[in-house]
């Protein structure tokens, strides 16, 4: 029997957090209404500026970036490691946009709200993040420019967003 979310200090927190980002998560935006979730597998946990903070890379070419841009607040969704039913959904949000369909519909997902920010009931461990800093990662900025010609092929550059937990929701 799967429990409600917890409100939970992130003090809690005892997962691995290469694997937890790695492993892949949703990345969940809304904007006038309209709620969107993306898959990603690149980010990292840390501390800054005295917070504990989530930073998420998300491509100009997402229409998660559009949202994002336009929204202080978004959530990180992580899924239970034997759940083959988050590994289908991760594939699908990980590869069709928000633009053409509407995911959260098509899936027939849940989206639970934690003070308005919408984040995926299927999921067992959730971040309420709240933008602090935002960046795109352009090609000047590389040291090793080899990353940049590998990566960006395109110039479909990565912007970083550095976002403060403001909550963890556990079950
Ligand atoms: C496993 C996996 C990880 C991904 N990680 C990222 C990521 O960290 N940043 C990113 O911009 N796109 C990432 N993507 C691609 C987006 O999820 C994909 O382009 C998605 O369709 C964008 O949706 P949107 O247009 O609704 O924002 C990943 C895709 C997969 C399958």
């Amino acid at each position: 029997m799967q429990h409600c979310f917890q409100d939970m200090s992130l003090e809690y927190f005892d997962g691995n957090p290469f694997e937890k980002i790695g492993g892949g998560f949703a990345l969940t935006t809304e904007c006038d209404g309209k709620v969107n979730s993306m898959t990603a597998a690149w980010g990292g946990l840390g501390v800054m500026w005295g917070k504990n903070v989530a930073y998420v890379v998300v491509r100009d070419s997402r229409y998660t970036k559009e949202i994002l841009d336009k929204t202080d607040k978004f959530s990180m969704t992580f899924f239970a490691d034997d759940d083959k039913n988050s590994k289908m959904l991760l594939k699908y949000f990980g590869a069709v946009s928000g633009r053409d369909e509407d995911k959260i519909k098509v899936s027939r997902i849940t989206i639970d709200r934690y003070n308005d920010v919408p984040y995926i009931d299927e999921g067992v461990l959730v971040f309420i993040c709240k933008k602090l800093f935002c960046s795109p990662m352009t090609k000047d900025n590389y040291l090793d420019k080899a990353i940049y010609d590998e990566y960006y092929p395109t110039g479909d550059n990565h912007n970083i967003y550095i976002a403060e937990i403001e909550m963890m929701l556990a079950r």
